[in-house]
């Protein structure tokens, strides 16, 4: 967070921790246990017009499942969301063994990916299909 504050002088830093006051003079903070999904969706209806917004918190599947399921639509169309350290998929010991059985963060990204591409290749094919349609009227 020292770096963000450092970096980008004039915007308005915001830092969120389960853990009080963890965030350095200059930047506001919100107190708020990134494993409570209450408490989450609460911090999102108050704070929900984000330019960047960046998970750096305990890197666990729970908490960058949650926090992207609630969190990803308090950020600005077309600005930006970023998970730290996605690599925590392929550590064994925060992704397989997560007692809530969840698909690791990078599996639920790749399965969004996935999704929207079918989307756009059967709103494609639809297209596609009118366009036949209409050439052979
Ligand atoms: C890698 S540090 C990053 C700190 C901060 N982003 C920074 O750059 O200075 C991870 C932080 O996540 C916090 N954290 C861990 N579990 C959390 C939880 N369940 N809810 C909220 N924060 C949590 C820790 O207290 C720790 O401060």
């Amino acid at each position: 967070m020292n770096m963000w504050l450092e970096y980008f002088q004039n915007a308005e830093i915001h830092g969120i921790d389960y853990i009080p006051n963890t965030v350095p003079e200059g930047a506001i903070f919100h107190q708020v246990d990134c494993e409570d999904e209450q408490a989450i969706m609460s911090f999102a209806t108050e704070n929900n017009q984000w330019d960047i917004l960046i998970d750096d918190g305990g890197h666990t599947m729970l908490q960058q499942q949650l926090a992207f399921k609630h969190l990803w639509k308090t950020v600005k169309p077309g600005m930006f969301y970023v998970i730290e350290d996605l690599h925590t998929s392929f550590l064994p010991y925060l992704s397989r063994c997560n007692k809530e059985n969840l698909p690791t963060t990078y599996e639920m990204l790749m399965a969004l990916k996935m999704e929207q591409n079918l989307k756009m290749n059967l709103s494609r094919a639809s297209l596609l299909k009118k366009l036949k349609m209409k050439l052979h009227q």
